[in-house]
């Protein structure tokens, strides 16, 4: 029953934090090739735990990337629902590493946090729904039917996860998919997820002489290829922050008086994104609200830049070459492939004739809107009356999952998103962390949540 199984997550907090640091400390880092058998290492892991709590028909399944972990417990009363839980056992790559406090796959808790990278994203939060799903199998009978679907490459756009459900779809079956990947709004704040955006991730590639040159002897008579390339990112925004891409925003849902009413009911400012960004101000399109901005604007963004000479000291070259990470976020009803057709229209027009160019489609995603009033939904929202004392939000978020819209497509699955990690964790960032005291709360309120589903 409900108290024993919660007394049962007290009791056995300080085991569940020891077998989190574990998994923790394997560098399952699925865009990193020398990863490999980390991957398999954490896929295993979490096959391990899965047995370990109780689930049934265990299997470590592979892609043709990297393996997808299944799991299940499919003895409930006859009429109980089917639950999917997602998770993802892959983390981001931690550089710049030197800015860690502490390394980054060597967990360590400082006051209420433990830092490493994927302990917030989210390692962490799927431990907290493994954990509320141990406390419950062990103390009693589990109220609904569960599956297990826990990928490895959500951080690099769940590519070979839409064959895998297309391919596994009566495995797969089930009445709803709750996510834990999308977090909370605050320590006091309890939130459900109801949008995420898309993306769609490219490399650009300039490329001028065949070889590095001298700069005294050429420059001046080559367009040099790191300045073309920051002439045509310059021009893909225009003053006002908006993106110039031809067509970019012609399938752009327009924000109806009411969606924009419930953005402008959250409980953040301007002052709050300061905070959490750490930068000296806000930017962005001035005729929507940041949190209109994060939930429902299109971006493009500039994840990196390569080219020349960028060790100590100096060096008098014209670089051969130039390379930027360039991604888009989506909204409803953008698509990657529109994107692309996009941003390829826009280089013809803009490259000078001087250089060539390569654009490289890496993987994206589309952006998703799921239910805002569900059986499972309000399952959630008295967990979290109950555990927080407080009504969740409704928000829309600005970060992309693959599954969500995977899911809906192949088996017309609708997900459920929370999670426990706090928008201050600095995931993808150095020095991530997850804060104890929430995901603590976390494992209780997913407890309750799997009661309030059989309405016990
Ligand atoms: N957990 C995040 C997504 C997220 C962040 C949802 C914040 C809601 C709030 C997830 O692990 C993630 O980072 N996804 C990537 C996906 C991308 C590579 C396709 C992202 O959004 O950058
Ligand atoms: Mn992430």
């Amino acid at each position: 029953m409900l108290n024993e199984a919660l007394q049962y997550a007290q009791e056995n907090q300080e085991r569940f934090l020891t077998e989190m640091k574990e998994v923790l400390t394997i560098p399952s880092i699925s865009t990193d090739p020398d990863h490999k058998p980390d991957m398999e290492h954490a896929a295993q892991w979490m096959a391990a735990q899965l047995r370990s709590i109780g689930m049934e028909n265990v299997q470590v399944l592979p892609t043709e990337g990297h393996p997808v972990v299944y799991g299940e417990w499919l003895h409930a009363a006859p009429k109980a629902q089917t639950v999917m839980i997602y998770g993802h056992y892959d983390v981001q790559p931690p550089d710049p590493v030197e800015l860690w406090s502490t390394p980054p796959f060597e967990p360590a808790v400082r006051g209420d946090d433990l830092f490493a990278r994927g302990s917030a994203d989210m390692k962490g939060q799927l431990l907290a729904a493994l954990k509320a799903v141990e406390s419950v199998m062990k103390t009693g009978s589990f109220p609904v039917n569960l599956k297990w679907l826990i990928e490895g490459e959500e951080e690099i756009g769940s590519e070979h996860l839409d064959d895998f459900i297309k391919d596994h779809k009566e495995l797969l079956g089930c009445d709803f998919c709750l996510n834990m990947d999308a977090g909370v709004m605050g320590a006091d704040q309890p939130s459900i997820t109801t949008g995420l955006r898309g993306l769609a991730y490219y490399e650009l590639k300039v490329y001028g002489p065949k070889k590095d040159l001298h700069s005294g002897l050429f420059g001046g008579i080559v367009h040099n290829p790191a300045q073309a390339l920051a002439e045509l990112i310059a021009g893909m925004h225009d003053k006002k922050g908006r993106i110039t891409l031809p067509g970019f925003y012609d399938s752009v849902r327009k924000l109806s008086k009411k969606e924009r009413k419930d953005f402008a009911r959250l409980p953040v400012d301007k002052k709050m994104y300061l905070e959490q960004t750490t930068a000296p101000a806000l930017w962005g399109e001035p005729n929507f609200t940041p949190q209109e901005r994060l939930g429902a604007r299109p971006t493009l963004e500039v994840n990196g830049l390569l080219s020349g000479f960028t060790g100590p000291g100096s060096k008098t070259v014209l670089p051969a070459w130039a390379m930027a990470k360039i991604s888009c976020r989506l909204v409803p009803d953008q698509t990657p492939k529109e994107t692309t057709r996009q941003l390829k229209k826009y280089l013809k027009a803009h490259a000078s004739k001087d250089i060539t160019w390569e654009l490289t489609y890496l993987h994206g995603a589309g952006a998703a809107l799921v239910s805002t009033d569900s059986p499972a939904l309000k399952a959630m929202t008295k967990a979290f009356q109950s555990t927080w004392g407080k009504e969740p939000y409704l928000l829309r978020e600005g970060g992309s999952i693959g599954v969500v819209v995977q899911l809906q497509k192949r088996l017309g699955v609708d997900s459920l998103l929370t999670g426990f990690g706090l928008p201050d964790c600095d995931a993808h960032s150095p020095n991530e962390k997850l804060h104890l005291p929430t995901w603590s709360k976390g494992i209780d309120t997913l407890i309750s949540f799997f009661y309030n589903l059989a309405g016990e």
